[in-house]
């Protein structure tokens, strides 16, 4: 498919697909052809929090949003995280029996991305539960294409939007009283300093990182452990030099088993790629998981090779709208291995071994991962 029909259209959606790696980090670093405003609706008002966040916008604004919050992700502030993720990732293996059987999933990688951003954005740890079930819905897809399932899924996200709403207003107002070391007092003293991100625009951003930090990490952690199963050669290595293999080993992980496989864009004018013509208002989907095995830019693409450098994956997209949480989501993955390796210096898979992968075509991770 990626070598006979790099870019074709699926008439069924009616909307484009690209898959090899040149066609894909063109889309995305395009920004003057392909826009990310993929909502239908014509109206700010009418739009979701996430609709008018950070990844749905375009330049000027996202320009100017990106400036501002991108403070809140700097090297500097990622040293001072790294103490409070290691207690986190400790204080997850200390509840860990590992006389009895372990799910890596529920007990690891699941709750750690989410005390993190909890930390991080310095909201309770008591709300985790209601974290959990807020983003759930925000990412939700209709059960199927019913209208009674559509609305059911509207109403419910309405809901939830509304609950984040008011939950992240009363945060920021006693943040504003009382500041602390997390992102919302970092965003409120941007707005001291005489800048411009409103009230709504930070809850938007809270909402977005509920959203976009806390699966694609879990899947991040998950997947690196389902490669060591499977190349357990490897866990060895790193364990004898950490510090200079971890890191290249995450690198691949996420080229070989990218997280989030696809990004959309909306064709902003008439635009031929390739031998597409794709016309302006089509959905074009940009296939990262494609292209990150495609043998034109990565030798022996589906071989599993932590040597490989450089690595330039598009596991957290590529132009404007690179992941600004990539070097959190680096950052969690490094300790969540360095800490499980200092417990279980050896990989062993129980008799009970067994992992479940989630189904869905934009996301790749794991469900349930028994060891
Ligand atoms: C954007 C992947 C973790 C926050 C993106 C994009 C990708 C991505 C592919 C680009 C979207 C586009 O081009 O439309 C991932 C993966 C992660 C991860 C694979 C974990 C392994 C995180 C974390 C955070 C985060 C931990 C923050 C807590 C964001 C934000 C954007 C973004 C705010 C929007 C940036 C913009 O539009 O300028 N991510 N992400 N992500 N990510 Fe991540």
């Amino acid at each position: 498919m990626r070598k006979e029909s790099p870019v074709r259209k699926d008439e069924r959606r009616g909307a484009w697909d690209a898959f090899d790696y040149q066609s894909v980090k063109y889309v995305l670093e395009t920004k003057e052809l392909f826009s990310s405003n993929r909502s239908k609706k014509q109206e700010d008002e009418q739009k979701s929090p996430i609709e008018l966040s950070l990844i749905s916008i375009d330049p000027p604004k996202h320009t100017q949003m990106r400036s501002l919050v991108k403070k809140a992700f700097t090297p500097k502030v990622m040293k001072e995280w790294r103490p409070r993720i290691e207690r986190i990732a400790k204080q997850l293996l200390d509840e860990i029996d590992p006389a009895s059987e372990i799910d890596i999933v529920t007990q690891f990688s699941y709750p750690l991305p989410v005390m993190v951003i909890a930390e991080i954005l310095g909201v309770p740890i008591e709300d985790q539960s209601k974290f959990k079930e807020w983003s759930e819905w925000v990412v939700a897809g209709p059960k199927d294409n019913s209208p009674e399932a559509i609305k059911h899924l509207e109403q419910n996200q309405q809901r939830t939007y509304h609950e984040l709403y008011v939950y992240f207003k009363e945060i920021i107002s006693n943040k504003r009283e009382h500041p602390e070391k997390d992102i919302i007092s970092v965003l409120l003293g941007a707005e001291a300093q005489g800048t411009v991100l409103s009230e709504d625009e930070i809850i938007g951003f809270c909402i977005l990182l509920l959203v976009a930090g806390n699966e694609t990490t879990t899947n991040l952690i998950s997947n690196a452990f389902y490669c060591f199963t499977e190349f357990p050669d490897i866990y060895e290595e790193i364990l004898r030099n950490p510090k200079d293999i971890l890191p290249l080993a995450i690198e691949e992980v996420l080229r070989y088993r990218s997280p989030v496989q696809a990004m959309s864009r909306v064709a902003k004018e008439d635009i031929i790629l390739g031998d597409a013509q794709i016309k302006a208002g089509d959905i074009v989907v940009a296939w990262m998981g494609s292209a990150n095995r495609d043998e034109q830019q990565f030798e022996q693409a589906g071989q599993f090779n932590i040597k490989r450098k450089p690595n330039p994956h598009l596991a957290f997209g590529k132009g404007i709208h690179f992941c600004l949480g990539a070097p959190l989501a680096r950052l969690e993955a490094e300790i969540a291995i360095e800490e499980w390796m200092k417990r279980y210096p050896k990989f062993e898979k129980s008799s009970n071994f067994s992992l479940e992968p989630i189904e869905s075509t934009f996301v790749y991770g794991l469900k349930e991962f028994k060891l």
